[in-house]
């Protein structure tokens, strides 16, 4: 890693330049996609791509209420309004009935784009929105901020849609030194486009055709992702593995199933998904509680995430509310990331699962 960074550093060139372009190469080769735009971090990379596909002041895009803040407010920042849809109570991925659904309800009129969230690193129904995208004439923006690697149906996540927004923040699957992250595109016209918005919307340098900004990526983190990037699959079947060893574990401790009362529920994976893990989620019987207890005893846990976007403050304008979009809500209730990284053995795992046991049988408070 410090060889590749002292490479930049002897290069002097810092902000795009060769690293960057060699980067955006093996993205596009990674991900079957014709192309791929370096930039700034995940949340530039989907403002990029929705400006690219489209998105216009004043149009409307379809997305999921149960995801990261920057999925929709990147649509804002388009100059667009989010409509936020429930997801799957299995997947917790947008679900494309209840996309159809509302899009009928509101006319359609002014739907650019549909933007599927690949929650947790598995890949939303990618099939059911290809055919909403054509009935439809919208284009599909897949924000893959966490499934690197991901695949529906033996294609990977980033060539599923028009464009696909991956993040490489220091807690990805793919991982930077800082901020990072990239659009991959199947419209090579589109990637020229992206690449002039990246970059004050100037074609040649002080000539500004439209309205970009600096939205550009640091040469050290494309050389330290370059150097990283082809670990990236045995990393993440090593993170299947995992989920394989919790799911089971859990099983055999008698958490997912019980007498009308289920401690732990598991999220339902897809056939056609090759999931990456970016994050292994359980549903949680007295979720906070449980984190309270392993929290205590050294274990870490995450929500993500614990408010749905159609209830955050800076959405109360569109007029949404609690009851409105209810698999969401519940999600965000129960839903509970534990400890998921590679090189996580089976002990640790062992120890994080008997110690949820230890919780519904009384390590505390009991049942
Ligand atoms: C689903 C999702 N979308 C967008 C982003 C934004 O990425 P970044 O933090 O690199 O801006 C993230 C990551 O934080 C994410 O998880």
């Amino acid at each position: 890693m410090l060889a590749a960074i002292a490479r930049v550093c002897d290069s002097q060139t810092f902000i795009l330049g060769p690293e960057v372009e060699a980067l955006e190469r093996e993205i596009a080769a990674l991900t079957g996609a014709a192309d791929a735009v370096g930039c700034a971090s995940g949340t530039e990379a989907l403002w990029l791509a929705l400006l690219a596909a489209g998105v216009k002041p004043g149009d409307l895009v379809i997305t999921t209420a149960f995801s990261f803040f920057a999925s929709a407010s990147s649509i804002v920042r388009a100059g667009a309004t989010p409509i936020f849809v429930d997801v799957d109570p299995g997947t917790l991925n947008l679900d494309p009935a209840q996309v159809a659904r509302r899009r009928q309800s509101i006319g359609g009129k002014h739907v650019r784009a549909i933007l599927p969230v690949h929650l947790y690193g598995q890949c939303a129904d990618m099939d059911a929105f290809d055919s909403l995208a054509k009935e439809y004439e919208v284009a599909i923006v897949e924000d893959a901020a966490q499934a690197i690697g991901a695949e529906w149906s033996g294609k990977p996540a980033g060539s599923l849609g028009v464009n696909a927004a991956f993040s490489f923040y220091p807690t990805k699957n793919l991982s930077a030194y800082g901020d990072a992250g990239i659009v991959t595109t199947m419209r090579p016209e589109m990637a020229e486009h992206m690449r002039r918005l990246r970059n004050h919307g100037s074609p040649r340098r002080y000539y500004h055709d439209e309205f970009g900004w600096n939205g550009r990526i640091d040469a050290i983190q494309a050389a330290v992702l370059r150097v990283k990037l082809p670990y990236i699959a045995d990393w993440n079947e090593k993170r299947r593995q995992h989920s394989a060893t919790y799911d089971r574990l859990l099983t055999e401790a008698g958490l997912t199933s019980g007498p009308g009362f289920t401690p732990v529920r598991l999220l339902a994976r897809s056939p056609q998904a090759k999931h990456v893990f970016h994050q292994y989620v359980i549903r949680a019987h007295r979720r906070d509680e449980l984190r309270q207890f392993l929290a205590e005893r050294k274990i870490g846990s995450e929500i993500y995430y614990p408010l749905p976007l159609h209830l955050q403050p800076v959405f109360a304008d569109l007029g949404l509310k609690a009851g409105d979009l209810p698999v969401a809500e519940q999600a965000a209730q129960e839903v509970l990331a534990l400890p998921m990284f590679p090189e996580l053995t089976e002990s640790e795992i062992r120890l994080v699962v008997a110690t949820i046991a230890d919780f519904y049988t009384g390590g505390v408070a009991g049942v």
